[in-house]
């Protein structure tokens, strides 16, 4: 990867938004109204919002203008063909199920495959997709490769998944146990972490071997090509679509949040890559929810945005630039002794908050705990997967089950913001570094059963 200082950003700034940072005092209020969770405050409130990389994207001048060109009829509008031929083109399914956003698209995938007690395993699912499968009674099993769970190893593909621990699941269950697999590309929940295209070819074999579709969680694809193309010497002449389309071609179909790779505000699909069986039955679900066929909850003019941001998120000067701003941030905090998650990932920078917090307990929060402190901070607002995110009661016992990581992910806007900001980031760390030890912990005051963190309120831990 080059340097930083060897490019500049490949786009002018055409168009602004003023943004403000409030006083400290005004802060400190208002994070606690939000009862400590950032996803009550208002985005007037944030100064750098970090909170996440999914429909916060600058659109091109291009995409505005296909904007101008939406077809808002009911049935057969051009901007649907538009996509679907920029998707034939890029990916190479035939058949596309438009849908409002990523987790639509999952709604109706998993409404197609899942039922009660099944086990669906991936590398390592994102919390709506668990939310889908646990809605179902039936249960997500992350089987991302050890190296994938630790922190400071340099490993180039951690959202790898590990091939032995499928095969024997697969080997030891019926289709009626384990329906189908998910690969998330990306690997969000572990940090952004890219999948091999060794590992994405050996989990399809395994998938046919024992006659199990497997689908793509395509939310971030165009980095995981990008870090094919970086981290594989194989792949280091290849283009990026060429990349795309190798990869895919590994599975049966895929869901995509539109909203990250795609530089759109709004969208997502599901595609097949050849099962037209599949595709009539998810229309049937796809009109009930989102809409008829050609549209699936989207205006026209958001089906083109679509279409020609999916064509610009796989231009290398643009993914260069992307990712290369997510690394500046990330060792800019290196360089102050805060722990990040190696290598750094395509969206964001992952700070490991149970070692940047040592002296507050998983019980404590520490991941939220700093999400608090940066806001307090400096208006900055980033969020925390960790306990919240990821920890949940166990139904049967009433137990809090943890999980292994206590993650603080500061997810980069793509074409937003400039280095300066992020400097402004790494400057609110060197203040927080000088009173780390003095952080308090929080302890969760009000919570629902699935997806808690969106909606949970906290309050000060007793010391
Ligand atoms: N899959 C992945 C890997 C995601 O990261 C997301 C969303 C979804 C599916 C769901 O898509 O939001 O369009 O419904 N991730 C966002 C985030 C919300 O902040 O990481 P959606």
């Amino acid at each position: 990867m080059k340097s930083r200082n060897q490019y500049a950003e490949p786009f002018r700034i055409k168009m602004i938004e003023p943004i403000r940072q409030k006083d400290r005092e005004t802060r400190n209020r208002l994070i606690e109204a939000a009862g400590y969770n950032v996803f009550n405050l208002k985005a007037e409130d944030v100064y750098i919002d970090l909170l996440t990389d999914s429909g916060t994207s600058a659109m091109s001048a291009n995409q505005w203008a296909g904007m101008m060109l939406g077809d808002e009829s009911y049935a057969g509008c051009s901007n649907f063909f538009n996509l679907q031929q920029t998707l034939e083109e890029i990916i190479g399914y035939k058949y596309i199920v438009p849908t409002h956003q990523g987790r639509a698209a999952e709604n109706i995938l998993m409404s197609m495959f899942v039922q009660k007690n099944q086990e669906i395993p991936g590398n390592m699912h994102f919390d709506t997709t668990e939310g889908h499968i646990r809605l179902r009674k039936a249960l997500p099993v992350n089987l991302v490769i050890d190296e994938g769970l630790k922190i400071e190893s340099n490993y180039p593909f951690k959202g790898n998944i590990n091939l032995e621990k499928l095969e024997k699941k697969l080997a030891e269950s019926s289709r009626d146990e384990i329906p189908m697999i998910i690969m998330t590309v990306t690997c969000n929940s572990n940090g952004g972490q890219p999948v091999a295209m060794d590992n994405i070819r050996k989990a399809s074999e395994l998938a046919k071997k024992y006659q199990r579709p497997l689908f793509i969680d395509a939310a971030r694809f165009a980095e995981n090509c990008y870090f094919i193309k970086q981290r594989d010497i194989a792949y280091k002449d290849i283009s990026i679509r060429d990349i795309a389309r190798e990869m895919f071609s590994y599975a049966d179909g895929c869901t995509m949040s539109s909203k990250k790779d795609a530089l759109v505000n709004i969208g997502g699909f599901l595609a097949f890559k050849n099962n037209e069986e599949w595709y009539e039955k998810a229309v049937q679900i796809q009109i009930c929810y989102e809409g008829f066929r050609t549209y699936g909850g989207l205006a026209g003019r958001d089906l083109e945005a679509l279409a020609r941001g999916l064509l610009e998120g796989i231009e290398e000067d643009y993914l260069e630039d992307r990712i290369g701003q997510v690394h500046y941030l990330a060792n800019l905090l290196t360089k102050l002794g805060v722990p990040v998650i190696k290598p750094t990932g395509g969206h964001g920078v992952f700070i490991d908050a149970k070692s940047y917090l040592p002296h507050l307990p998983q019980s404590k929060l520490p991941a939220q705990a700093l999400v608090v402190e940066l806001y307090r901070e400096a208006g900055i607002r980033g969020v925390e997967l960790g306990t919240c995110a990821f920890g949940y009661v166990d139904p049967q016992t009433g137990n809090e089950i943890q999980p292994a990581q206590e993650l603080v992910r500061l997810a980069i806007p793509r074409r937003v913001y400039s280095d300066r900001h992020m400097q402004l980031v790494a400057n609110a760390f060197s203040s927080i570094n000088a009173r780390k030890e003095k952080i308090k912990g929080l302890k969760i005051t009000y919570q629902t059963e699935i997806m808690r963190h969106f909606t949970a309120r906290f309050s000060p831990a007793d010391s």
